[in-house]
């Protein structure tokens, strides 16, 4: 029974690497930055065309976005490209993250199928939302008491 089951995983590992970059393979099974912060600075969650919704929680340290966080109910390649996203975003000034796109995201991780590159876009579009909110806080920095999440 472990044998076949062994043989079934290899199977699957092998069909897996012909579709998908060792890079994507990683980010989606040991996504980075996953989970909500406390206190974040900005926060989004979007739901994209597939019906899949992201998460993301931006912490800024001036102008720079020092801790990035994302969660998602989608496939796993949507994880790949929350983790990606959110390595991408980590450390850099708000302009620049906000500058991020899913053509950035698809190249990072090596590219996806097809089918699969709109969970990027998912990912790029979380994060200019998330921006977005922040900079709306900094305007008008009395909402956030009223926010619910
Ligand atoms: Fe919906 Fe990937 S985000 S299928």
């Amino acid at each position: 029974m472990d044998d076949a089951f062994d043989e079934l995983q290899k199977m699957i590992d092998e069909d897996m690497r012909r579709i998908y970059s060792e890079v994507t393979i990683n980010h989606a099974m040991n996504p980075r930055n996953v989970g909500s912060l406390k206190d974040a600075d900005g926060w989004a969650r979007y739901t994209g065309p597939c019906g899949d919704t992201m998460s993301m929680w931006i912490k800024m340290s001036g102008d720079i976005l020092k801790e990035v966080r994302f969660s998602t109910d989608g496939c796993g390649t949507s994880a790949a490209c929350g983790s990606m996203t959110t390595e991408l975003a980590k450390g850099r000034k708000w302009s620049e993250a906000l500058e991020i796109s899913d053509v950035d995201v698809l190249r990072e991780l090596g590219g996806l199928p097809e089918d699969d590159q709109h969970c990027a876009l998912l990912a790029a579009t979380t994060l200019k939302l998330a921006i977005s909110d922040h900079l709306n806080r900094r305007r008008e920095p009395w909402k956030k008491y009223y926010e619910r999440r």
